[in-house]
């Protein structure tokens, strides 16, 4: 068994690439951002400030987030029994998510459910503090990252083909405030470790962003060893 950590900025490509890469691989691709998601998501749900530290503290004793992974692995997060995967997507989720995982009880609260999924499968984990706190030991710790504006052209085209109304330049906007928010946070702040591998794809087309990942991957992975 085997750990990638690919931590990095939102939008820079983690989920497409880590996918890619879970399919070559036939391991677990696990995507955190999403139970982060769901955290917002249900206190969004019950009206709650995301930025409440007491009132998001108080609500996790509500909250059961679950993953589950069907026959073609493809990652599902359940709320409480609910699957929430795709309400999840929206710019307003992404803002409430990273501000309840600045909160340090949603980031105890969702740890071993991170940790356990690696414990019994191979896995290819995406987040932001998977290489410097989920998974330490991983073999391999990537931080992808691009330019703002690469970034936030993806999520916006993304958005666009799932039928969302949104503006560019309130996408790169909201790209800049999560990674101040991010990057500033006290608690696991986004940013490299001294083993992360920075691969940087600014300016890269889909296929070359991924070819990289996988090189940089197989050199520094000796499977079995
Ligand atoms: O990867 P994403 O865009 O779905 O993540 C949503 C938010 O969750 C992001 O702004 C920061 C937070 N997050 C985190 O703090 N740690 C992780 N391992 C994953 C996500």
């Amino acid at each position: 068994m085997f750990a990638i950590a690919i931590d990095g900025p939102a939008g820079a490509g983690k989920s497409t690439i880590a996918k890619a890469v879970a399919k070559e691989l036939s391991i677990i691709y696990v995507d955190t951002g999403a139970l982060y998601r769901a955290v917002g998501y249900y206190a969004l749900s019950k009206d709650k400030d995301t930025t409440n530290v007491e009132d998001i503290t108080a609500l996790l004793s509500e909250i059961k987030v679950e993953l589950s992974y069907d026959e073609n692995n493809v990652q599902s997060v359940l709320l409480n029994g609910e699957n929430v995967s795709d309400k999840i997507r929206t710019p307003e989720m992404s803002m409430a998510a990273s501000n309840v995982s600045a909160i340090p009880s949603v980031r105890k609260f969702l740890f071993d459910t991170q940790q356990n999924i690696a414990k019994t499968n191979s896995v290819i984990m995406d987040g932001r503090d998977i290489a410097s706190v989920v998974l330490p030991n991983a073999e391999v710790k990537i931080f992808l990252t691009a330019s703002p504006e690469d970034r936030a052209r993806r999520r916006y085209t993304e958005l666009i083909e799932k039928g969302m109304k949104v503006e560019y330049d309130d996408i790169l906007e909201d790209v800049k405030k999560r990674d101040y928010n991010d990057s500033h946070r006290e608690i696991a702040p986004l940013k490299p470790t001294d083993e992360s591998i920075i691969v940087d794809t600014t300016g890269f087309e889909l296929e070359d962003a991924i070819d990289t990942v996988m090189n940089v991957i197989i050199n520094n992975l000796s499977i079995g060893g």
